[in-house]
């Protein structure tokens, strides 16, 4: 097969769930929308509901109608809705896997499997499949998050896997890795030479990586607290950012180019040990306080909230690379829920120059910084000195900033929502978008250290109100490195 279109047969498992009716199947739309889906793409709904294929489309039509932010086009829909196959399967159950196998045509299309379903569930689909006997060398497998809760339980999903696909058969979502200015990282790093001849620690003093939540629990008490915000956030979505800006130039942009120099940087990360964490790590958990004006509950206080978990909604951690590139530049990477705004970043601060000879203007010059900002408002910022126009008596300096706001500079250009390229990509079987398994266990092996570390150490997290940018620690985090 060649070119951008390829056929498959797109099987989505679990295709009632939130997953589905929310960012799938509005991502196929989009994609049919702008003409990326071959004429002979179908899309296979799997759930376990007695239902009829009308009644299924009608409910996939539900969900675009719900979901689909901007106006349907009613041909698009009609196109999309023609695509749509119902395939009961309970997925327990392998005897009914025969049914995909007489949905499909494997000699036409790919057969690419969406599990859009808690991972404990990956063993029993897997088993299903291979039953059913129809995995080919050329099917291909589409696992969501969480990859695991910890090393151990990554491997063991990634065993069950392994026992049917082989790796270049696997692709691991992180949505991330589909946000356009995430992509873009590659671009200014690897497409600019300002940025790549001054990426490393003769220019750079430290790197802030900030994913910044405003949202609390949204109903998923139950499941956030036995993950917390380390494990949820910061071993997939921080952890991929801080390898794309930290990473060696590839030598391409094929999947395992790029995947292994991100794999060298998860090797590089100094393990934070009990011995470190206090002084590398911040622990918060949010108290009841006011987001927009508006008064919301803390915690312990929300929906199904047990007063006596420990666990953080909040963390802050020191990172240092341990190589030739990035020593003595620290990485702080902080994430958390319940904080004054939605904020995803990174800002690259720039050494400070090593003699003033404007200090009637400043006592210290200010760092360059560029900001890469990743939601809302995608864009890319350089924040400089300039000369303050006029004469008189010396030079005055202002800050100004150089300001490249997506939305201005490619207003006719809609945005693709990350799982729409993710999708696609998945279609034309290109996995560098994707972690490969050796990524994923690297990092919980990172994320394994902090967490034992934690554990010894019997810190409880440090309290702070809703609507604030953490707790306070956090800001010594970097104070204490004098930044
Ligand atoms: N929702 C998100 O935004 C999001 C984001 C990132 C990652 N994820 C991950 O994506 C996966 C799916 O999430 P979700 O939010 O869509 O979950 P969900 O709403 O609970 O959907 C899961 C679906 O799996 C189906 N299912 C469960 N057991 C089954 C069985 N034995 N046979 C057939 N179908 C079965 C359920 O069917 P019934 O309707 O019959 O119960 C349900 O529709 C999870 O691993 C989640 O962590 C979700």
């Amino acid at each position: 097969m060649s070119g951008d279109k390829h056929a498959c047969d797109f099987s989505i498992f679990g295709v009632m769930g939130d997953l589905s009716r929310r960012k799938l199947i509005p991502s196929l739309y989009q994609l049919d929308r702008a003409g990326l889906l071959h004429e002979d793409t179908r899309i296979i709904g799997i759930a376990r509901h007695e239902i009829s294929q009308d009644d299924f489309v009608a409910k996939m039509q539900m969900s675009l109608e719900t979901f689909v932010k901007d106006p349907l086009e009613s041909d698009v829909v009609e196109r999309l809705l023609a695509r749509l196959h119902y395939v009961l399967i309970n997925l327990d159950v392998p005897e009914e896997y025969t049914r995909l196998g007489k949905a499909i045509d494997q000699e036409k299309r790919v057969l690419v499997n969406y599990f859009s379903v808690a991972p404990f569930l990956f063993d029993d689909i897997c088993k299903g499949l291979a039953h059913a006997a129809i995995v080919t060398p050329e099917t291909r497998v589409v696992l969501e998050k969480p990859i695991g809760r910890d090393l151990e339980s990554s491997q063991e999903i990634n065993d069950t896997v392994a026992r049917v696909f082989t790796e270049e058969q696997v692709y691991r979502i992180d949505h991330y890795l589909g946000k356009e200015t995430v992509m873009n990282l590659l671009a200014l790093r690897f497409a600019n030479s300002i940025f790549t001849t001054n990426w490393d620690h003769n220019t750079i003093d430290h790197v802030q990586i900030t994913v910044a939540e405003e949202v609390g629990i949204e109903g998923r008490w139950g499941y956030f607290d036995k993950s917390g915000q380390l494990r949820d956030m910061v071993q997939n979505h921080l952890m991929q950012i801080l390898t794309l800006v930290a990473m060696e130039p590839p030598v391409n942009m094929d999947g395992d180019s790029i995947r292994n120099e991100k794999l060298k940087v998860l090797k590089a990360l100094r393990p934070i040990t009990a011995d470190t964490v206090e002084e590398k790590t911040v622990r918060g958990q949010y108290g009841p306080g006011f987001i927009k004006g508006k008064a919301v509950p803390g915690y312990h206080e929300e929906e199904g909230g047990n007063p006596a978990s420990s666990t953080e909604s909040f963390v802050a951690i020191r990172v240092d690379i341990d190589n030739w590139r990035w020593a003595d530049v620290p990485f702080y990477l902080r994430t958390g829920k319940r904080l004054t705004t939605k904020r995803s970043e990174v800002v690259i601060y720039f050494k400070r120059l090593p003699h003033n000879i404007f200090k009637d203007s400043y006592k210290n010059l200010p760092r360059n910084k560029l900001v890469i900002r990743l939601q809302p408002d995608e864009g890319v910022e350089i924040e400089m000195l300039n000369k303050e126009p006029g004469i008189g008596k010396g030079v005055k300096l202002q800050k100004t900033l150089l300001d490249l706001s997506f939305s201005d500079a490619f207003n006719s250009r809609r945005i693709p929502d990350a799982y729409e390229r993710l999708i696609l990509e998945t279609m034309i079987g290109n996995q560098s978008l994707f972690i490969r398994r050796d990524e994923v266990e690297r990092a919980w092996k990172w994320i394994d250290s902090i967490q034992e570390a934690w554990a010894e150490c019997k810190e409880s997290p440090k309290k702070y109100p809703a609507g604030t940018w953490g707790p306070v620690a956090s800001v010594a985090l970097l104070a204490r490195d004098g930044r």
